[in-house]
Parts: structure tokens; sequence; C-alpha cells
């Protein structure tokens, strides 16, 4: 059992005091207690809870979408990771070299701004696929690990790494996959982007094309003058700037001797989206590919089109005003990101991801143990520097997978594309 976590101050009285969703260390879904859930008689013996009825069934939140749902598994230093993608439409031509494409641009080991790890993520497809194309059935893919030093964690086992998600999985179910951090670990964005690239395909069969980069790093951010779109995959940063790229990369360089870590922005455009994706009202398209991003791991903030800037605008600034052309109706500009209403308007789709600096670092750092004694720890194993070049092509794959569902979803949810989908004629 984990010790509890206390605010840092002295004579805090709530120090070593459980968190208040915690009974005796093992997570709680329902406080106060809910005796619809655990039934009286069944749940207290001597003025204690059972530890049967401590724990409750919940879904284990590896799960994604609903018509085009997506289910990663695996940890970061097991034999394997992969993903069930369910629901994609069959007849979609599909190869092994379409999702390693995207896989290749996650893979580490690529350049010194990313962790000196060697894998080479090769995806296999184990079902779901004939003759190059989409069977609508289950599509099953795995990726080996073949590059796994646990021994670099061992030290890990004992101690929490600060701003990394060992103490939490500890406080929530007494023990963790401490090789590598287990589930946590950005090695599980592998699947994801496995996952991404079969919904890229749905995608590409209506022209909806989904590009990423690199916005900034630190304190360095791309000059929009600059702007070159063919840079992204020549620099190790992913910037569209060569001389942004140039000063990131020397900014890298200062943390690195530091033994430190840096953060950043990603950029994710999506181009040929139809108006009339996404759904009111809690199930908002911009509501939901937040939700998809916020899941990547040390994703701190997301931004719709304006984003962070609207509340310095005016409503005459920010409303993007209508036109008329050739019959059609457009917007002058696109301070909405191509969302009105949380459904999509036909305007090119515009997120920003915001990435914290990634938290394992060389630097010696204060912590404390399993058992709460403090300690000063100096984490070994290969990291990345900087998360952001890695994850841009994770970000693409969680928009790639939430329009995939809207995509379907905006079939579902119109009498007059269902009966034109299930005439005769069609
Ligand atoms: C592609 C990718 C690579 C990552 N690489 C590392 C890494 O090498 N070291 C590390 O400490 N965290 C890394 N992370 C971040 C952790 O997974 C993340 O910070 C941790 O799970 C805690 O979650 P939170 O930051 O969302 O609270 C990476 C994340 C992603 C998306």
């Amino acid at each position: 059992m984990p010790a509890s976590l206390s605010v840092q101050q002295p004579n805090n009285p709530l120090r070593r005091r459980p968190l208040p969703w915690t009974f005796q260390g093992q997570a709680l879904l329902w406080w106060p207690w809910n005796p619809r859930r655990h039934p009286p008689g069944d749940a207290v013996e001597n003025g204690t809870l059972r530890p049967q009825a401590e724990r409750v069934n919940i879904v284990s939140g590896s799960s994604f979408g609903k018509n085009f749902a997506v289910t990663t598994w695996g940890e970061s230093h097991g034999p394997a990771l992969g993903a069930v993608v369910d629901g994609c439409p069959a007849g979609i031509p599909l190869t092994v070299e379409d999702i390693q494409s995207d896989l290749n641009r996650r893979r580490p080991g690529q350049s010194a701004y990313a962790t000196p790890r060697k894998e080479p993520d090769r995806v296999e497809i184990l079902s779901g696929v004939f003759e190059g194309r989409t069977t609508g059935t289950p599509i099953s893919l795995i990726i080996y690990s073949t590059n796994q030093r646990p021994r670099d964690y061992s030290q890990i086992a004992q101690f929490y790494r600060p701003g990394h998600a060992d103490y939490t999985y500890d406080a929530k179910y007494g023990f963790r996959d401490y090789r590598g951090g287990g589930r946590s670990s950005g090695r599980e964005t592998g699947a994801r982007v496995a996952a991404g690239a079969v919904a890229r395909k749905l995608l590409q069969q209506f022209d909806i094309v989904i590009k990423g980069y690199t916005q900034s790093i630190g304190p360095v951010g791309i000059d929009h003058t600059r702007f070159d779109r063919n840079e992204i995959l020549r620099n190790p940063v992913a910037m569209p700037d060569s001389h942004a790229a140039q000063r990131a990369m020397a900014f890298l360089d200062q943390c690195r001797a530091e033994e430190d870590s840096a953060g950043g922005v990603v950029v994710c455009e999506a181009t040929g989206l139809p108006p009339g994706l996404g759904e009111p009202v809690f199930e908002k398209l911009d509501a939901v590919l937040a939700r998809a991003l916020f899941s990547i791991g040390a994703v701190k903030a997301v931004e719709v089109g304006s984003g962070t800037a609207a509340p310095a605008m005016t409503g005459s600034q920010h409303n993007d005003f209508y036109r008329v052309e050739n019959g059609d109706i457009v917007k002058e500009t696109n301070h909405a990101g191509g969302i009105l209403g949380g459904i999509s308007d036909g305007s090119p789709l515009l997120l920003r991801a915001h990435f914290k600096p990634t938290p394992s670092i060389h630097q010696s750092q204060r912590t404390a143990s399993k058992q709460g004694a403090e300690q000063d720890i100096q984490i070994e194993g290969r990291h990345d520097p900087i998360i952001v070049p890695r994850a841009v092509v994770v970000v693409e794959a969680m928009t790639a997978l939430t329009l995939a569902d809207y995509l379907l979803q905006r079939v579902l949810s119109d009498i007059a594309l269902l009966r034109r989908a299930l005439s005769k004629q069609a």
C-alpha cells in the first residue's frame, strides 16, 4: 500500500491523511458509501468495508469511440502491445505499410531529441483484412517489443518519479507494473498510432486529410511567414520553419546539458471535413476531440481555433463572417477552428495540444518512497528529452479516430442519409 499524498507544508494538518476517495489505500468509485453498489450486510464487517466491496467494477478506460471503436492493450515492457479496431467498414484498401509509415514517425531512437531506445515497432495485422481490404470484422494489430531493459527501472519500483503516474497508479491499484511506466508509458501511444492509421484510411475515402506539426518548443515558436510544410519531415523537431527548428534544437541541447527536459505545442489540422459532424450536447465534436487529445500522456491543455486568444478579442473581431461563393456559404475567417455548436462547419479543423516537459529527467530530484521515506533520486533509463516531435503523429491519430467515429455517426443521425445509403439504387 503506498504512502498517502500530502501537501508540502510544515505543520499541514492534512499531511499523511489518505485521499478522501480511497479507503485503506483501495480505490472507491462512490463516496460516501453507495448502498445500491454495496448491499447492506454484505459490505460492512466490524465497521470495515470488506475487500470485495471496496472495489467496484468500472470500465477500465482502454476503449475509445462508439461506431469506429478502438481498444488498446499492452504495457511499456510487456512482450507486445496493440489495438483492436471494431466498426471499420468493409472494403477499404489497407496494407501493413499504410500503418507502418505512421508508426515510423513515432518510432524512438531516430534523433538526439528522442529516447535512444531502439524499437523497430513493426506492426502485424492479425485479423480483419483479407486480400488487402478490410472485411468489416475486428482489425487486430500487434507490435512486438524487442528492446526492453527492465533493469533500468528497478530503481523506480520503490520510488515515485515526480511528474509521472507512479504514485497515482499505486494509490489506485495498490501495486503497478513499474517497468517503463507500464500502461502509463508513452509507448502505449504506438497502439493508438496504428489504429489511427486505419481511421485515416477511412477518412481518405472522403478526401479528409489530417496533418500536424510542432508549433513551439520551450520558448521557441515558429514564424508563420517562413511556414514550409516540406520542412516538417526534414528536421527532427517536426517544425515547418527551419530557422525555428535550429533554435529549438539549440534550446534542447541546453536542456540536455542540464539533464533537464522541455515541453511544447503540437498543431493539428484536418481539411476536407464535411459540415454536420458532431452531436449535441454532451458529445460535441470539440468536447470529444478535447477528450481524445487530453487522453495522451503529458497533454495539459487543448485549444480549438482561436483558443486562449478568444477572450482578448471582441465579438466583431472573433466572429467569422459568412459569404456566399458560387452558391456555397463560406466563412471569411476561421476563428471557430471548424466547429460551431459542437458540429463541424465544413472549414478546416484547427486544434492545438500543449505538452508539459518530459517528467523523467536525469537531474537529481527530491521524492518519496513507497514506504514514505524522502530521498533524492536520479532517474536512469532512456527517456525523451522532449515528447512533442514524437507526439505529432499521436495527436493526428487521436484526431483521425474521433473524426472516423463521427463520420459514421453522421450517417446514423440523418434519415435522408440513411435512406440514401439503404435505398435499392445505392
Ligand atoms: C509519445 C510520448 C512519449 C513519452 N515519453 C516519455 C518518456 O520518455 N519519459 C517520461 O517520463 N514520460 C514520457 N511521456 C509522458 C508520460 O507518459 C506522462 O507524462 C505520464 O503518463 C503522466 O501522465 P500525465 O503527464 O498526463 O499526467 C511520453 C508521452 C508520450 C505521449
